[in-house]
C-alpha cells in the first residue's frame, strides 16, 4: 500500500519504520527539512538497534530505508490509499490539516490521526468523507511497543475500523478499541492524570525527581517513572493532553499541574528540547 505520515516528529518517523518495515511505500511529510533529516537518522538508529539484536538484517535496513521518501508539501499525499496524521497535539492544526488532506486525497483514502487525545468525531466533520476517519493511537517508542488503541468517531464505518484494525494487526500490533470517541480515549485517560499528579508532588515540593521516579519504578515496576516518562513523551504534548481532558471531562480532576505549565512555557519539552524534569 501506498501511505503517508504527516508530521515526521517522535511518533511520525516510528509509524514510518513499522509500516517500511512491512513493505508499504511511505511518504514522510514534514514542514521542516530538518526535522525529515533528523527523522531519517533516527530510524536508521533504530534498524540499527534491531540488527543488533537479530531481529532485522542489514539488507532490511537498507530495504526500510529506500521505502520512505520525504516531502515538505501536503500534495505529496496524493496517491496514498491511508493516511496516518501525527503531527502537534494542537486541534487547530489538526482541522486545518484534515480538511486539506480531504481536498488532496484519492475519495477513497483512509485518513487516519494519531492523536493522543482529541475529538476523531470532531475530525471527522471537517473533511467530507467522514465514515473514512478513524483514531489509530501507536505508543512511543512506536518499533517497540506492542499497542495501537483504535478509536471509532461517531462517524466512522465498520469496514474503515476493519482496515485499520487490520492494517494494526499486519503491523504484529495489538489492538484495543475504544469504544467511545471520549477526550484521552483509553490510554492517556488514565496515564495522563498520574503523570500530572506526579509533577504536582514536585511542585508541592513531597519528593524530588529522582525519588518519584525511583519509587514508582520500584514501588509499581513501570519501566520509567513517571517524570521520565513526561520527558520521553514531551512535556507539550503532556499539557495539550491534560488540557483536551480537562475541557471535555471537567470537573476540576484534570487541571494541568502549574509546574507542567512553566515548564512548557519556558521550553523545557523534555528530551526534544534537551531539557525537562532532567537534562539531556
Ligand atoms: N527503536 C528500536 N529499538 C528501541 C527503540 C527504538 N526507537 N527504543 C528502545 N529500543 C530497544 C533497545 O534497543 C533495547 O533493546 P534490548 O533490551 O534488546 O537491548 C530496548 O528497547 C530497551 O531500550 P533501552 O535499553 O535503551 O532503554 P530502556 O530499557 O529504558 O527501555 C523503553 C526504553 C522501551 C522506552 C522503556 O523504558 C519503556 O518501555 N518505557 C515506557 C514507554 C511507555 O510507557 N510508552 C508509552 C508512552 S504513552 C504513549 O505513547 C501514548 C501517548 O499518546 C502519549
Ligand atoms: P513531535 O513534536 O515530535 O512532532 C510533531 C511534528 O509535527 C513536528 O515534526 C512538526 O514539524 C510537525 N508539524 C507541525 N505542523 C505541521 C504541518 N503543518 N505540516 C506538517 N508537519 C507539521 O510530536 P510527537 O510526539 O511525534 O506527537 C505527534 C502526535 O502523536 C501528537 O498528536 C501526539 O499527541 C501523538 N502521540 C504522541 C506520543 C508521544 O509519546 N510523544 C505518543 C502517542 C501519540
Amino acid at each position: 500500500m501506498n501511505i503517508s505520515i504527516i508530521g515526521a516528529g517522535q511518533m511520525g518517523s516510528g509509524i514510518a519504520q513499522v509500516l517500511a518495515q512491512k513493505n508499504h511505500s511511505v511518504t514522510l511529510i514534514d514542514q521542516s527539512s530538518k526535522i525529515l533529516e533528523t527523522a531519517v537518522n533516527s530510524i536508521s538508529t533504530s534498524c540499527d538497534r534491531l540488527i543488533k539484536k537479530e531481529k532485522i538484517s542489514l539488507k532490511e535496513k537498507e530495504n526500510i530505508l529506500s521505502l520512505i521518501t520525504c516531502a515538505q508539501d501536503l500534495k505529496s499525499a496524493k496517491n496514498s490509499d491511508f493516511v496516518i496524521e501525527a503531527v502537534s497535539e494542537n486541534i487547530a492544526l489538526k482541522l486545518k490539516i484534515f480538511k486539506e488532506l480531504d481536498a488532496i486525497c484519492k475519495p477513497e483514502a483512509i485518513l487516519c490521526s494519531n492523536t493522543s487525545s482529541i475529538s476523531i468525531t470532531k475530525i471527522a466533520g471537517h473533511t467530507n468523507r467522514p465514515d473514512k476517519v478513524m483514531g489509530m493511537h501507536f505508543m512511543n517508542p512506536v518499533p517497540i511497543m506492542k499497542l495501537v488503541e483504535g478509536i471509532k468517531a461517531l462517524q466512522t464505518s465498520q469496514d474503515t475500523f476493519l482496515k485499520v484494525k487490520q492494517l494494526a494487526e499486519s503491523l504484529e500490533k495489538v489492538f484495543v478499541k475504544s469504544s467511545k470517541d471520549m477526550p484521552g480515549f483509553i490510554i492517556n485517560r488514565i496515564l495522563m492524570p498520574m503523570i500530572n499528579e506526579a509533577v504536582f508532588v514536585l511542585h508541592e515540593g513531597v519528593a524530588s525527581v529522582e525519588d518519584i521516579d525511583l519509587g514508582m519504578k520500584l514501588g509499581t515496576n513501570q519501566p520509567m517513572g513517571p517524570l521520565a516518562l513526561a520527558d520521553f513523551i514531551g512535556l507539550d504534548t503532556c499539557l495539550a493532553i491534560m488540557e483536551v481532558l480537562d475541557t471535555g471531562l471537567g470537573g476540576g480532576k484534570y487541571t494541568p499541574c502549574p509546574l507542567l505549565v512553566k515548564y512548557v512555557e519556558a521550553g523545557w519539552l523534555g528530551r526534544k528540547s534537551g531539557k525537562g524534569f532532567y537534562s539531556y
